[in-house]
C-alpha cells in the first residue's frame, strides 16, 4: 500500500506524465454559444463525463452556429482519458466523393472556379459530423448518444434567437443561398434577410438528430435517411452516391506529440496540418529565451518560426491514408535547429528566398470549444461546414448546410483556396481522401497545469494557437489569452497580419526596419475558447473569445 503510495507520488511528480495527477473535481467548458455551454452541463449533471458533454456541445453548436459547423460537416475531436492516459484523435474529416473529378471544378480556361469549390452541392465533402457523434458516445461517454443529443434536438425543434454573428454571416451569404431553395426556406423567410431577434425552429433536423440519436451511425449514413440524402444532393447538382454515405467511417489516430518547455504538447496529426505546423514552430522557438526578448524582437523570431513551418504545410502535408508524409522529420528538434540556424536575430529572411510556394486568410467561422471534467478527462474539438454557411445548400427534409470542404483540397495545383492557400500533389483530392484542414485543437499538460486550446480561423488557426500557447507561458489567464491582440505570418503573402494594437507605434517601427512588410489593423479574427486546470492549487479557469459576443466559458 505504502509502495503504491509512493509509485503514485513519483509519477504525480513525473513531468508530462500522460496521467493526470489528480481530479478537479469540478468541471469546466467553454464554446463559442452559451446554449452549447449550457448543453455541455445539462449533460455532465446528468452523469456524462467531457465526452458525453463534447457530444452534447457538439450537436448544440450545430444547431445554433449553422454558420459555422453542424452534421453536414466535419470535426477532429482530440480526447484525453484520465482513467488510462489514452490520448486521441477522433477524425471525422469529410472525404472526397467516389466520383470527385477535380476538373469539374475549372472553368473554360482551366482556371479554378471558386464559386463551383464554394457553393452547391458539388462543393460537399462526405460529412463526418454524424460519425463523430456516435464514435465519440459509443467508445468514450458514459451516457446513451440519445441522451447527449437531446438539448440539441430540443434546440432544433423549440427553436432559438440566432445572434449578430449568424446574421451578419447569413448577410454575407446571402446570394449563394437564395439560390438553393432548401437553404432560403430554412434562413430566409419570406424571402428575406431575418432580423435581430427572429427565432429559428428547424424540426427537421430535430428529425435528423433523432435519427442519429436512435440509431447512431447507421442512423444517418445509410437506409432510407442516406437514399433521401444522396437523391437531393444529386438533384442539387453534387455526386454523392451511398456508397460514399456507406463507406465513411472516422479515424481514431495517434495524435501528435511533442515536448515544449518541459510540458508534452498533444495536438491534430493529419489530415490537420496544425499539429505538424506548431511542432515546428514551438520547437524553433524553444531555442530562444523568449522572455527575455523586448515584444519586437520576439515577434521577428516567432513571425520567422511561422513562415518556416507555414511553407513546409504547403509543400508536403495531406491526407496519410494516401501520401506519404516525412512526420518524424518534420517535429524533430534537429529539423527545427536547422531551421533556426537559417533565422537572422534582427533581419527578415524574404519568404521567397526560401524554396518554393502559398498565400491570405482570415474567418471566425468554424468552431472550437474546450472541455475539463470533474475527473480530469479533456476534450478539445474544432468542428466546421468550411466557409460560413458551407456550400450553402440544405437537402429539403434534413435540416442542415452541406460542407464546402472541397476547397480545402488543392484543386488545381498552386491555385489559392478560399483562405489563398495553395498545396500540391499531397493535398490533390483522390476518391475517399480526407482535405488538408488547419484545425488545431490541443492540450499542453505539465507537471503542474493543463491547457485545452484551439479555435476557428482558417490557416490562421495554427498561429492563433501558437500565440495562446506561448502566452499561457507567460502566465496568461485563460480570459487574457483570448482576448490578447493577434499577428499572423504564412509564409506567403510575405506580410505579418495585425489586428489593431497588437503592436505599438515603436515596435512596428521596429519590426519594419528589421525588413518586415506588416498589413496593420486587418478585421479581428478567431474566435478562441480555451479552459485550464492548475493541478497544484485545484482551480479550473476559462476564456471565451470576446470578438464572438456569444461565446461562454463557465467553471462548475
Ligand atoms: O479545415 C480547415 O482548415 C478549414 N475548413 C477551416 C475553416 C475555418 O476555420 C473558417 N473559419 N474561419
Amino acid at each position: 500500500m505504502i509502495r503504491l503510495r509512493v509509485l503514485l507520488f513519483v509519477l504525480a511528480l513525473l513531468p508530462g506524465s500522460p496521467s493526470l495527477a489528480a481530479a478537479p473535481g469540478k468541471a469546466a467548458i467553454a464554446s463559442a454559444h452559451k446554449l452549447a455551454t449550457a448543453a455541455g452541463f445539462e449533460v455532465l449533471d446528468a452523469g456524462g463525463n467531457a465526452f458525453d458533454a463534447a457530444v452534447a456541445v457538439s450537436a448544440a453548436l450545430s444547431v445554433v452556429e449553422p454558420q459555422s459547423s453542424g452534421i453536414g460537416g466535419g470535426a477532429f475531436f482530440l480526447l484525453h482519458r484520465a482513467t488510462d492516459g489514452k490520448q486521441v484523435l477522433v477524425d471525422a474529416r469529410e472525404t472526397a466523393p467516389g466520383a470527385t473529378d477535380a476538373r469539374r471544378y475549372l472553368d473554360d480556361k482551366g482556371e479554378l472556379d471558386r464559386d463551383k469549390s464554394v457553393n452547391g452541392a458539388l462543393a460537399a465533402g462526405i460529412p463526418g459530423e454524424p460519425a463523430a457523434l456516435a464514435w465519440v458516445a459509443e467508445h468514450y461517454g458514459k451516457l446513451p448518444l440519445k441522451r447527449s443529443l437531446a438539448p440539441a434536438i430540443r434546440l432544433a425543434r423549440d427553436g432559438f434567437a440566432p445572434d449578430a454573428r449568424s446574421l451578419m454571416r447569413l448577410g454575407q451569404r446571402k446570394d449563394a443561398i437564395a439560390r438553393d431553395p432548401g437553404a432560403s426556406a430554412l434562413f430566409l423567410p419570406n424571402g428575406e434577410l431575418p432580423k435581430q431577434g427572429w427565432v429559428l425552429k428547424n424540426p427537421d433536423l430535430a428529425r435528423t438528430l433523432e435519427q442519429i440519436a436512435a440509431h447512431g451511425h447507421r442512423g444517418f449514413y445509410s437506409g432510407e435517411f442516406a437514399e433521401k440524402l444522396v437523391a437531393g444532393v444529386v438533384k442539387a447538382g453534387g455526386n454523392w452516391t451511398r456508397e460514399d454515405l456507406a463507406r465513411y467511417a472516422v479515424r481514431e489516430r495517434e495524435p501528435i506529440v511533442f515536448r515544449y518547455r518541459g510540458h508534452q504538447v498533444v495536438t491534430a496529426p493529419p489530415p490537420s496540418s496544425g499539429g505538424i505546423a506548431l511542432a515546428e514552430m514551438l520547437n524553433i522557438l524553444e531555442g530562444y529565451d523568449l522572455a527575455t526578448l523586448d515584444r519586437s524582437a520576439r515577434a521577428h523570431l516567432v513571425v520567422e518560426a511561422m513562415r518556416r513551418a507555414y511553407r513546409d504545410r504547403a509543400e508536403y502535408l495531406g491526407d496519410p491514408d494516401f501520401v506519404k508524409m516525412p512526420v518524424a522529420e518534420l517535429i524533430h528538434p534537429l529539423y527545427a535547429a536547422g531551421l533556426r540556424a537559417s533565422i537572422h536575430a534582427q533581419k527578415a529572411t524574404a519568404s521567397d528566398s526560401l524554396p518554393g510556394f502559398m498565400a491570405p486568410v482570415q474567418g471566425t467561422d468554424t468552431t472550437h470549444f474546450s472541455i475539463i471534467d470533474a475527473e480530469g478527462n479533456l476534450a478539445a474539438v474544432t468542428q466546421t461546414v468550411n466557409l460560413p454557411y458551407g456550400a450553402a445548400v440544405v437537402i429539403p427534409g434534413t435540416g442542415f448546410v452541406l460542407n464546402n470542404e472541397m476547397d480545402d483540397f488543392a484543386l488545381k495545383a498552386g491555385a489559392p483556396n478560399a483562405y489563398g492557400l495553395v498545396g500540391g500533389n499531397a493535398n490533390a483530392p483522390k476518391p475517399g481522401s480526407r482535405p488538408l484542414s488547419s484545425m488545431t485543437p490541443t492540450f499542453v499538460i505539465g507537471p503542474e497545469r493543463t491547457l485545452v486550446i484551439g479555435t476557428p480561423g482558417g490557416s490562421r488557426i495554427i498561429t492563433m494557437v501558437l500565440t495562446g500557447i506561448l502566452a499561457w507561458f507567460d502566465g496568461d489567464a485563460p480570459q487574457k489569452i483570448v482576448d490578447n491582440k493577434r499577428f499572423h505570418h504564412q509564409y506567403l503573402p510575405d506580410v505579418i497580419s495585425t489586428e489593431n494594437g497588437a503592436f505599438t507605434p515603436e515596435e512596428r517601427k521596429r519590426l519594419q526596419a528589421m525588413g518586415h512588410t506588416l498589413s496593420e489593423g486587418e478585421q479581428p479574427w478567431g474566435f478562441m475558447n480555451v479552459v485550464d486546470w492548475n493541478r497544484k492549487s485545484g482551480e479550473l479557469r476559462g476564456g471565451s473569445d470576446s470578438r464572438g459576443a456569444s461565446g461562454m466559458a463557465m467553471v462548475k
